[in-house]
Protein backbone atom coordinates (compact mmCIF):
# COMPACT_ATOMS: atom_id res chain seq x y z
CA UNK A 1 0.00 0.00 0.00
CA UNK A 2 1.63 3.14 -0.97
CA UNK A 3 1.25 6.55 1.35
CA UNK A 4 -0.71 9.12 -0.77
CA UNK A 5 -2.44 8.68 -3.88
CA UNK A 6 -1.99 11.80 -6.15
CA UNK A 7 -4.36 12.85 -9.22
CA UNK A 8 -2.21 14.55 -11.78
CA UNK A 9 -2.99 16.87 -13.99
CA UNK A 10 -1.29 15.49 -17.25
CA UNK A 11 -1.37 16.88 -20.85
CA UNK A 12 1.24 14.15 -22.15
CA UNK A 13 4.31 16.86 -22.29
CA UNK A 14 7.30 16.73 -20.52
CA UNK A 15 6.72 18.59 -17.44
CA UNK A 16 3.79 16.06 -16.75
CA UNK A 17 5.61 13.30 -17.91
CA UNK A 18 8.64 13.48 -15.95
CA UNK A 19 6.34 14.68 -12.74
CA UNK A 20 4.26 11.13 -12.94
CA UNK A 21 7.65 9.57 -12.10
CA UNK A 22 9.20 12.28 -10.01
CA UNK A 23 5.55 12.04 -7.72
CA UNK A 24 5.53 8.17 -7.34
CA UNK A 25 9.30 8.02 -6.25
CA UNK A 26 9.20 11.04 -4.03
CA UNK A 27 5.97 11.33 -2.23
CA UNK A 28 5.70 7.12 -2.29
CA UNK A 29 2.75 7.61 -4.16
CA UNK A 30 0.29 5.78 -6.22
CA UNK A 31 -0.63 8.02 -9.51
CA UNK A 32 -3.60 8.42 -11.09
CA UNK A 33 -3.52 11.30 -13.77
CA UNK A 34 -6.31 13.28 -15.64
CA UNK A 35 -6.65 15.02 -18.57
CA UNK A 36 -9.22 16.93 -19.73
CA UNK A 37 -9.98 16.91 -23.56
CA UNK A 38 -10.75 20.78 -24.38
CA UNK A 39 -9.88 20.37 -27.69
CA UNK A 40 -6.36 20.40 -27.98
CA UNK A 41 -4.90 18.57 -30.82
CA UNK A 42 -0.97 18.03 -28.95
CA UNK A 43 -0.59 14.78 -27.42
CA UNK A 44 -3.71 14.17 -26.99
CA UNK A 45 -3.79 10.57 -29.23
CA UNK A 46 -2.64 8.00 -27.05
CA UNK A 47 -2.19 9.53 -23.91
CA UNK A 48 -3.83 7.19 -21.83
CA UNK A 49 -0.87 4.53 -22.93
CA UNK A 50 1.69 7.13 -22.38
CA UNK A 51 0.34 7.59 -18.79
CA UNK A 52 -0.08 3.77 -17.80
CA UNK A 53 3.68 3.51 -19.46
CA UNK A 54 4.69 6.17 -17.63
CA UNK A 55 3.84 5.08 -13.78
CA UNK A 56 0.26 5.47 -13.69
CA UNK A 57 -1.90 2.79 -12.45
CA UNK A 58 -4.91 4.89 -13.76
CA UNK A 59 -5.53 7.07 -16.56
CA UNK A 60 -8.72 9.47 -16.93
CA UNK A 61 -9.34 11.21 -19.97
CA UNK A 62 -11.97 13.36 -20.50
CA UNK A 63 -14.09 14.83 -23.40
CA UNK A 64 -15.22 18.04 -21.82
CA UNK A 65 -15.26 20.01 -25.09
CA UNK A 66 -19.13 20.57 -24.57
CA UNK A 67 -19.22 21.73 -21.38
CA UNK A 68 -15.69 24.21 -21.91
CA UNK A 69 -18.10 25.94 -24.47
CA UNK A 70 -21.40 25.74 -23.11
CA UNK A 71 -20.55 26.39 -19.68
CA UNK A 72 -17.09 28.44 -19.74
CA UNK A 73 -16.48 29.78 -22.98
CA UNK A 74 -20.13 31.00 -23.56
CA UNK A 75 -19.80 32.73 -20.54
CA UNK A 76 -16.74 34.56 -21.53
CA UNK A 77 -18.73 35.59 -24.60
CA UNK A 78 -21.98 36.89 -23.29
CA UNK A 79 -19.42 38.89 -20.54
CA UNK A 80 -17.38 40.53 -23.46
CA UNK A 81 -14.64 39.23 -21.72
CA UNK A 82 -11.42 40.62 -23.21
CA UNK A 83 -8.17 40.49 -20.91
CA UNK A 84 -6.61 44.28 -21.13
CA UNK A 85 -9.22 44.86 -24.15
CA UNK A 86 -7.57 42.51 -26.17
CA UNK A 87 -6.93 38.35 -24.71
CA UNK A 88 -10.05 36.44 -25.35
CA UNK A 89 -8.95 34.36 -22.33
CA UNK A 90 -8.79 30.89 -24.28
CA UNK A 91 -6.05 29.43 -21.17
CA UNK A 92 -7.36 31.10 -18.33
CA UNK A 93 -11.11 30.37 -19.11
CA UNK A 94 -10.14 26.16 -19.77
CA UNK A 95 -8.09 26.52 -16.14
CA UNK A 96 -11.63 26.78 -13.44
CA UNK A 97 -13.28 23.63 -15.48
CA UNK A 98 -9.63 21.98 -15.52
CA UNK A 99 -9.80 22.97 -11.95
CA UNK A 100 -13.26 21.30 -11.27
CA UNK A 101 -12.30 17.74 -13.11
CA UNK A 102 -9.97 17.47 -10.81
CA UNK A 103 -11.76 17.87 -7.77
CA UNK A 104 -13.84 15.62 -8.98
CA UNK A 105 -11.69 12.87 -9.72
CA UNK A 106 -9.37 13.32 -6.39
CA UNK A 107 -13.08 13.11 -4.78
CA UNK A 108 -14.11 10.09 -6.37
CA UNK A 109 -10.69 8.02 -6.08
CA UNK A 110 -10.47 9.26 -2.65
CA UNK A 111 -6.96 10.75 -3.34
CA UNK A 112 -5.01 13.20 -0.48
CA UNK A 113 -3.56 15.06 -3.03
CA UNK A 114 -3.98 16.89 -6.54
CA UNK A 115 -0.46 17.80 -8.32
CA UNK A 116 -0.27 20.53 -11.49
CA UNK A 117 2.26 21.02 -14.09
CA UNK A 118 2.17 24.84 -13.41
CA UNK A 119 5.27 26.87 -13.33
CA UNK A 120 5.91 29.07 -10.09
CA UNK A 121 5.42 32.48 -12.18
CA UNK A 122 2.49 31.60 -14.35
CA UNK A 123 -1.19 33.17 -14.20
CA UNK A 124 -2.32 29.28 -14.22
CA UNK A 125 -1.00 28.22 -10.85
CA UNK A 126 -2.87 30.54 -9.57
CA UNK A 127 -5.82 29.74 -11.44
CA UNK A 128 -5.88 26.18 -10.72
CA UNK A 129 -5.12 26.69 -7.15
CA UNK A 130 -7.28 29.06 -6.32
CA UNK A 131 -9.77 27.39 -8.14
CA UNK A 132 -9.40 23.87 -6.65
CA UNK A 133 -8.63 25.25 -2.62
CA UNK A 134 -12.19 27.05 -3.43
CA UNK A 135 -14.04 23.79 -4.48
CA UNK A 136 -11.93 21.45 -2.13
CA UNK A 137 -10.63 22.92 0.98
CA UNK A 138 -8.91 20.00 1.96
CA UNK A 139 -7.28 18.47 -0.68
CA UNK A 140 -3.48 19.01 -0.68
CA UNK A 141 -1.89 20.61 -3.71
CA UNK A 142 1.84 20.19 -4.93
CA UNK A 143 3.40 21.99 -7.88
CA UNK A 144 6.41 19.86 -8.65
CA UNK A 145 7.95 23.00 -10.93
CA UNK A 146 8.13 24.75 -8.12
CA UNK A 147 10.05 22.67 -5.67
CA UNK A 148 11.96 19.64 -7.84
CA UNK A 149 16.00 19.68 -8.95
CA UNK A 150 15.87 19.74 -12.79
CA UNK A 151 16.66 23.41 -13.78
CA UNK A 152 16.27 22.96 -17.21
CA UNK A 153 14.28 20.77 -19.95
CA UNK A 154 17.28 18.93 -20.48
CA UNK A 155 17.39 17.88 -17.49
CA UNK A 156 13.82 16.75 -17.56
CA UNK A 157 14.89 15.15 -20.83
CA UNK A 158 17.89 13.18 -19.19
CA UNK A 159 15.67 12.49 -16.53
CA UNK A 160 13.09 11.32 -18.94
CA UNK A 161 15.53 9.07 -20.53
CA UNK A 162 16.82 7.39 -17.59
CA UNK A 163 13.49 6.34 -16.50
CA UNK A 164 12.26 5.07 -19.94
CA UNK A 165 9.43 8.30 -20.03
CA UNK A 166 7.88 8.50 -23.27
CA UNK A 167 8.26 11.69 -24.73
CA UNK A 168 8.20 13.78 -28.07
CA UNK A 169 10.03 16.42 -27.34
CA UNK A 170 11.06 18.44 -30.13
CA UNK A 171 13.87 21.14 -29.04
CA UNK A 172 13.69 22.76 -32.26
CA UNK A 173 10.86 24.40 -31.75
CA UNK A 174 11.29 25.67 -27.48
CA UNK A 175 7.85 27.53 -27.26
CA UNK A 176 5.27 26.84 -24.48
CA UNK A 177 1.89 25.86 -25.77
CA UNK A 178 -1.40 25.89 -24.52
CA UNK A 179 -3.91 25.02 -26.55
CA UNK A 180 -8.07 24.54 -26.71
CA UNK A 181 -10.93 25.47 -28.61
CA UNK A 182 -11.01 28.95 -27.59
CA UNK A 183 -7.62 29.43 -28.84
CA UNK A 184 -3.81 28.90 -28.53
CA UNK A 185 -1.40 30.79 -26.47
CA UNK A 186 2.36 30.51 -27.47
CA UNK A 187 5.41 31.50 -25.45
CA UNK A 188 9.24 31.37 -24.75
CA UNK A 189 11.74 30.81 -26.94
CA UNK A 190 12.62 33.99 -29.35
CA UNK A 191 9.32 35.45 -28.27
CA UNK A 192 10.77 36.07 -25.08
CA UNK A 193 12.51 39.12 -27.00
CA UNK A 194 10.06 41.64 -27.73
CA UNK A 195 11.78 43.51 -29.96
CA UNK A 196 11.67 40.20 -32.21
CA UNK A 197 8.80 39.56 -34.43
CA UNK A 198 6.89 36.66 -34.26
CA UNK A 199 8.33 34.23 -36.61
CA UNK A 200 5.89 32.32 -38.80
CA UNK A 201 6.71 29.24 -36.42
CA UNK A 202 5.07 30.27 -33.56
CA UNK A 203 1.48 29.83 -35.31
CA UNK A 204 -0.11 26.75 -35.71
CA UNK A 205 -3.70 27.94 -35.71
CA UNK A 206 -3.95 30.87 -38.39
CA UNK A 207 -2.18 31.49 -41.72
CA UNK A 208 0.14 34.84 -41.96
CA UNK A 209 -2.51 37.37 -43.23
CA UNK A 210 -0.09 38.22 -46.76
CA UNK A 211 -0.48 34.25 -47.47
CA UNK A 212 -4.53 34.21 -46.92
CA UNK A 213 -6.45 33.73 -50.18
CA UNK A 214 -6.80 36.79 -52.29
CA UNK A 215 -10.87 35.86 -52.66
CA UNK A 216 -12.38 37.26 -49.33
CA UNK A 217 -15.04 35.00 -47.85
CA UNK A 218 -18.33 35.88 -46.15
CA UNK A 219 -20.02 34.69 -43.02
CA UNK A 220 -23.51 35.13 -41.14
CA UNK A 221 -23.51 34.47 -37.33
CA UNK A 222 -26.85 34.04 -36.24
CA UNK A 223 -27.30 34.51 -31.95
CA UNK A 224 -29.94 34.01 -29.73
CA UNK A 225 -29.79 35.60 -26.57
CA UNK A 226 -26.02 36.36 -26.82
CA UNK A 227 -25.29 32.72 -28.14
CA UNK A 228 -24.10 31.81 -31.77
CA UNK A 229 -26.50 28.89 -32.58
CA UNK A 230 -26.20 29.11 -36.59
CA UNK A 231 -23.60 29.46 -38.88
CA UNK A 232 -24.67 30.35 -42.69
CA UNK A 233 -28.03 29.76 -41.67
CA UNK A 234 -27.43 26.09 -40.52
CA UNK A 235 -28.19 24.86 -36.77
CA UNK A 236 -24.68 24.07 -34.79
CA UNK A 237 -23.70 22.89 -31.91
CA UNK A 238 -21.37 25.15 -30.00
CA UNK A 239 -18.37 23.09 -30.73
CA UNK A 240 -18.95 22.82 -34.14
CA UNK A 241 -19.32 26.51 -34.69
CA UNK A 242 -15.99 27.47 -32.78
CA UNK A 243 -14.48 24.62 -34.81
CA UNK A 244 -15.87 25.97 -38.25
CA UNK A 245 -15.09 29.35 -37.18
CA UNK A 246 -11.47 28.57 -35.91
CA UNK A 247 -11.17 26.80 -39.36
CA UNK A 248 -12.20 29.68 -41.57
CA UNK A 249 -11.02 32.66 -39.61
CA UNK A 250 -7.51 30.54 -39.22
CA UNK A 251 -7.59 30.00 -43.52
CA UNK A 252 -7.91 33.80 -43.67
CA UNK A 253 -5.18 34.68 -40.93
CA UNK A 254 -8.00 36.24 -38.69
CA UNK A 255 -7.53 36.24 -34.95
CA UNK A 256 -3.57 36.65 -34.29
CA UNK A 257 -2.72 38.55 -31.46
CA UNK A 258 1.27 39.62 -30.15
CA UNK A 259 0.96 41.07 -26.69
CA UNK A 260 2.23 42.32 -23.72
CA UNK A 261 0.19 41.49 -21.21
CA UNK A 262 0.04 42.23 -17.27
CA UNK A 263 0.66 38.48 -15.48
CA UNK A 264 -1.31 37.86 -11.60
CA UNK A 265 2.06 37.70 -10.39
CA UNK A 266 3.24 41.44 -11.64
CA UNK A 267 5.40 40.25 -14.32
CA UNK A 268 5.50 41.38 -17.44
CA UNK A 269 5.03 38.52 -20.70
CA UNK A 270 4.69 38.51 -24.13
CA UNK A 271 2.87 35.56 -25.75
CA UNK A 272 1.15 35.42 -28.80
CA UNK A 273 -2.23 34.16 -29.13
CA UNK A 274 -4.54 32.59 -31.96
CA UNK A 275 -8.04 32.55 -31.86
CA UNK A 276 -10.14 32.74 -34.79
CA UNK A 277 -12.94 31.87 -33.37
CA UNK A 278 -13.13 33.94 -30.07
CA UNK A 279 -12.22 36.89 -32.03
CA UNK A 280 -14.89 36.39 -34.38
CA UNK A 281 -17.78 35.95 -31.99
CA UNK A 282 -16.51 38.85 -30.03
CA UNK A 283 -16.73 41.03 -32.86
CA UNK A 284 -20.01 39.78 -34.15
CA UNK A 285 -21.68 39.93 -30.72
CA UNK A 286 -20.88 43.50 -29.59
CA UNK A 287 -22.25 44.60 -32.75
CA UNK A 288 -25.27 43.08 -32.55
CA UNK A 289 -25.63 44.33 -28.82
CA UNK A 290 -24.68 47.38 -30.39
CA UNK A 291 -27.83 47.39 -32.25
CA UNK A 292 -30.21 45.67 -29.39
CA UNK A 293 -28.96 46.97 -25.69
CA UNK A 294 -29.84 50.93 -24.63
CA UNK A 295 -26.91 53.19 -23.90
CA UNK A 296 -27.08 52.88 -20.14
CA UNK A 297 -27.04 49.35 -19.97
CA UNK A 298 -24.24 48.76 -23.03
CA UNK A 299 -22.14 51.80 -21.28
CA UNK A 300 -22.45 49.67 -17.72
CA UNK A 301 -21.59 46.90 -19.17
CA UNK A 302 -18.41 47.93 -20.76
CA UNK A 303 -17.13 48.56 -17.53
CA UNK A 304 -18.94 45.02 -16.07
CA UNK A 305 -16.98 43.44 -18.82
CA UNK A 306 -13.49 45.09 -17.93
CA UNK A 307 -13.59 43.55 -13.95
CA UNK A 308 -15.28 40.29 -15.29
CA UNK A 309 -11.99 39.63 -17.57
CA UNK A 310 -10.09 40.47 -14.76
CA UNK A 311 -11.56 38.15 -12.44
CA UNK A 312 -11.61 35.45 -15.28
CA UNK A 313 -7.30 35.69 -16.01
CA UNK A 314 -7.18 36.50 -11.97
CA UNK A 315 -8.84 32.80 -11.47
CA UNK A 316 -11.88 33.96 -9.17
CA UNK A 317 -14.07 31.87 -11.26
CA UNK A 318 -15.95 29.99 -8.67
CA UNK A 319 -16.90 33.66 -6.90
CA UNK A 320 -20.05 35.04 -5.66
CA UNK A 321 -18.87 38.51 -7.87
CA UNK A 322 -18.10 36.19 -10.91
CA UNK A 323 -21.55 34.13 -10.20
CA UNK A 324 -23.20 37.72 -9.16
CA UNK A 325 -21.95 39.40 -12.53
CA UNK A 326 -22.60 36.24 -14.95
CA UNK A 327 -26.13 36.57 -13.78
CA UNK A 328 -26.44 40.53 -14.81
CA UNK A 329 -24.98 39.63 -18.44
CA UNK A 330 -27.36 36.90 -19.11
CA UNK A 331 -29.91 39.29 -18.12
CA UNK A 332 -28.69 41.72 -20.35
CA UNK A 333 -28.41 38.99 -22.82
CA UNK A 334 -31.83 38.46 -23.30
CA UNK A 335 -32.16 41.06 -26.25
CA UNK A 336 -29.38 40.05 -28.22
CA UNK A 337 -30.95 38.03 -30.59
CA UNK A 338 -30.33 38.28 -34.72
CA UNK A 339 -27.52 38.09 -37.74
CA UNK A 340 -24.50 39.77 -38.23
CA UNK A 341 -23.03 39.54 -41.50
CA UNK A 342 -18.54 39.29 -41.90
CA UNK A 343 -16.48 39.66 -44.39
CA UNK A 344 -12.82 37.87 -43.45
CA UNK A 345 -9.89 39.18 -46.32
CA UNK A 346 -6.37 38.72 -45.25
CA UNK A 347 -6.20 38.87 -41.70
CA UNK A 348 -8.86 41.69 -41.81
CA UNK A 349 -12.80 40.81 -39.90
CA UNK A 350 -15.29 43.69 -41.24
CA UNK A 351 -19.07 43.83 -40.47
CA UNK A 352 -21.36 44.27 -43.08
CA UNK A 353 -24.84 43.99 -41.88
CA UNK A 354 -26.51 43.37 -38.91
CA UNK A 355 -30.35 42.26 -38.40
CA UNK A 356 -32.62 41.85 -35.25
CA UNK A 357 -35.85 41.45 -34.37
CA UNK A 358 -34.93 43.68 -31.78
CA UNK A 359 -32.90 45.84 -33.03
CA UNK A 360 -33.39 49.93 -31.34
CA UNK A 361 -32.49 51.39 -33.66
CA UNK A 362 -34.98 53.50 -35.81
CA UNK A 363 -34.21 54.79 -39.50
CA UNK A 364 -37.85 57.15 -38.58
CA UNK A 365 -35.01 58.67 -35.70
CA UNK A 366 -31.47 58.03 -37.83
CA UNK A 367 -32.78 59.77 -41.19
CA UNK A 368 -30.92 62.92 -42.05
CA UNK A 369 -34.12 62.97 -44.79
CA UNK A 370 -37.71 64.13 -44.89
CA UNK A 371 -38.98 61.23 -43.40
CA UNK A 372 -37.25 62.52 -39.93
CA UNK A 373 -39.31 61.71 -36.96
CA UNK A 374 -36.97 63.53 -34.17
CA UNK A 375 -38.20 66.47 -32.94
CA UNK A 376 -35.22 69.00 -33.62
CA UNK A 377 -36.74 71.48 -31.15
CA UNK A 378 -36.28 68.72 -28.09
CA UNK A 379 -32.64 69.07 -28.32
CA UNK A 380 -32.70 72.96 -27.19
CA UNK A 381 -33.74 72.30 -23.39
CA UNK A 382 -31.94 69.20 -23.64
CA UNK A 383 -28.34 70.49 -23.80
CA UNK A 384 -29.23 73.98 -21.69
CA UNK A 385 -30.44 71.19 -18.60
CA UNK A 386 -27.61 69.14 -19.64
CA UNK A 387 -24.48 71.84 -19.77
CA UNK A 388 -26.09 73.97 -16.90
CA UNK A 389 -24.30 73.11 -13.67
CA UNK A 390 -20.96 74.09 -15.86
CA UNK A 391 -22.46 77.02 -16.90
CA UNK A 392 -22.93 77.97 -13.29
CA UNK A 393 -19.38 77.00 -12.87
CA UNK A 394 -18.16 79.78 -15.65
CA UNK A 395 -19.98 81.65 -13.83
CA UNK A 396 -19.32 81.59 -10.53
CA UNK A 397 -15.61 80.93 -11.08
CA UNK A 398 -12.53 81.92 -13.20
CA UNK A 399 -11.63 78.12 -14.26
CA UNK A 400 -10.21 78.32 -17.46
CA UNK A 401 -9.58 74.55 -18.00
CA UNK A 402 -5.95 75.15 -18.99
CA UNK A 403 -6.51 77.13 -21.66
CA UNK A 404 -5.14 80.29 -23.17
CA UNK A 405 -7.16 82.46 -25.33
CA UNK A 406 -6.98 81.33 -29.48
CA UNK A 407 -6.33 84.95 -30.30
CA UNK A 408 -4.25 87.77 -29.03
N1 LIG B 1 -0.73 34.11 -20.75
C1 LIG B 1 -1.89 33.32 -20.96
C2 LIG B 1 -2.74 33.30 -19.74
O1 LIG B 1 -2.25 33.55 -18.67
C3 LIG B 1 -1.56 31.91 -21.40
C4 LIG B 1 -0.79 31.07 -20.43
C5 LIG B 1 -0.33 29.73 -20.96
N2 LIG B 1 0.54 29.93 -22.07
C6 LIG B 1 1.37 29.02 -22.59
N3 LIG B 1 1.96 29.35 -23.68
N4 LIG B 1 1.60 27.88 -22.02
O2 LIG B 1 -3.92 33.03 -19.80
Amino acid sequence: MKKNKIVVAYSGGLDTSVMVKWLHDKYDAEIITVTGNLGQKDEIENIEQKAIATGASKAYVVNLQKEFIEDYAWKALKGGALYEGEYPLATAVGRPLLAKLMVDIAKKENANIIAHGCTGKGNDQVRFEVGMKTLAPDIDIIAPLREWEFKSREEEILYAQKHNIPTSVNLEKPYSIDENLWGIATECGILEDTEEVPPDDAFQMTVNPKDAPNEAETIKITFEKGIPVKLDGIEMSGQQIVASLNDIGGKHGIGRFDIIENRVVGIKSREVYEAPAAHILHTAHIQLEKLTMDKDTFRYKQNASNTYANLIYDGFWFTPLFEGLTAFFNSIQERVSGDIVLELYKGNLTVLSRTSENSLYSQELATYTEEDAFNHKDAEGFINLLSLPHQVITKHTSKTYGLKSLVD
